[in-house]
C-alpha cells in the first residue's frame, strides 16, 4: 500500500495519477475534501490531514511506503507515526537543510524511517501571479527581467515522487529537482505572450516598487522574494538533468507549461 499525504493538494494529487499510470494498484490517499479531490474509483480514500494527527493511524495502517506532502509543524509526530506503524520508506516534498523546508528532511530522517528527498526549486505555477494583471492590463510591472531559475511544473515533481515510490533504488538519496532550461523573467512573460498569440511587455519596477507590489500577496516575504530575483540576476539558477535521469524524459518546459495553462492567462 503507498499513501498519498496532501491528496487534494496541487502535487499530491497529481501522485495518485502518476502512481496508478505507474501501474500501483494499492494507492490510499489522505484528504479533507475527497469529493474535490475527485479520485479514480481504485483509490482507497481516508479522511484527514497531516495537521490533525488523529487523522493519520487509520491512514497509514497497512502502509509500506508514503508521500509526505510539506507540513513542517507535525512534521515529526507525523513521521513518528508512520515509523510506528511500519512504513518502510517516505519520499518528502521538502528541500535543502538550510532552506525553510529543511526541518521536514531532519525529522524524517530521525525518524528511522528510510528516506528519499525531493527538493524542488520554484514552481511554473508561481508565474499565475502574473495573470491578474495581464488579464487586466496586457502587461507584467516587475523588477529584475533578468533574473533567471529553472522553474518546475509540479506534475514533473508528482512524476519524480512516483518514480521513486515504485521502483528501487532511491532510498537515501536527495534529488534537486528543476525544470530542463534556465530562463529569464522577461524571457518566460515572452513565453506566456506567445501561447495567448501576443505580446505581453514587461514593465521593469524598481526594487521597492516590487516589494510594494507583492506586498498584499505574499506579507512579510515579500521582501525576501524580491531580494531572491535580484540574487538570481547575478546567479542565474542553472537546470539539472536529475528529473531526466530520474524519468528517463525530459522535464515540462516553460513554453509547454504556457500553452496548458494559457486560459489562466487570457
Ligand atoms: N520550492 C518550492 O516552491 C517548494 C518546495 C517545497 C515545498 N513547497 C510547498 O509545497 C506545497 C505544494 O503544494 P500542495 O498543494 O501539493 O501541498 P500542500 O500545500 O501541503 O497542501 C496539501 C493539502 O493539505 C491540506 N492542507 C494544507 N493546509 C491545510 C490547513 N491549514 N488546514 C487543513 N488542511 C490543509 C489540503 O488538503 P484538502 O484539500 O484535502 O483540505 C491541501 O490540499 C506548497 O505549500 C509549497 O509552498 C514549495
Amino acid at each position: 500500500m503507498i499513501l498519498v499525504t496532501g491528496a487534494t493538494g496541487n502535487v499530491g494529487r497529481l501522485v495518485v495519477d502518476h502512481l496508478l499510470a505507474a501501474g500501483a494498484t494499492d494507492v490510499r490517499a489522505l484528504t479533507n475534501h475527497p469529493e474535490r479531490a475527485k479520485l479514480p474509483p481504485e483509490v482507497d480514500v481516508v479522511r484527514g490531514y497531516l495537521g490533525a494527527v488523529e487523522t493519520l493511524p487509520a491512514a497509514l495502517e497497512g502502509v509500506e511506503r508514503m508521500y509526505l506532502a510539506p507540513l513542517e509543524t507535525t512534521v515529526r509526530e507525523v513521521t513518528g507515526l508512520a515509523a510506528k506503524a511500519g512504513v518502510q520508506h517516505v519520499v518528502d516534498l521538502a528541500g535543502p537543510k538550510d532552506s525553510w523546508w529543511g526541518p521536514i528532511e531532519v525529522a524524517v530522517e530521525e525518524s528511522g524511517v528510510a528516506w528519499t528527498h525531493l527538493e524542488a526549486g520554484e514552481f511554473m505555477d508561481n508565474t499565475l501571479s502574473w495573470a491578474d494583471q495581464i488579464r487586466t492590463t496586457g502587461q507584467v510591472r516587475d523588477a529584475y527581467p533578468g533574473s533567471a531559475n529553472a522553474m518546475i511544473a509540479l506534475d514533473d515533481i508528482a512524476a519524480a515522487a512516483a518514480v521513486c515510490l515504485t521502483q528501487d533504488g532511491h532510498t537515501g538519496r536527495a534529488y534537486e529537482l528543476t525544470g530542463p532550461e534556465s530562463l529569464t523573467r522577461a524571457e518566460k512573460v515572452r513565453l506566456i505572450g506567445e501561447a495567448l498569440g501576443r505580446e505581453v511587455p514587461y514593465v521593469e519596477l524598481s526594487h521597492a516598487e516590487a516589494v510594494e507590489e507583492l506586498r498584499p500577496s505574499m506579507g512579510e516575504y515579500a521582501q525576501w522574494y524580491v531580494d531572491g530575483m535580484a540574487d538570481l540576476v547575478a546567479h542565474p539558477q542553472r537546470a539539472l538533468p536529475t528529473f531526466r535521469e530520474l524519468t528517463g524524459r525530459p522535464g515540462t518546459t516553460f513554453a509547454e507549461w504556457a500553452r496548458r495553462n494559457v486560459e489562466l492567462f487570457r
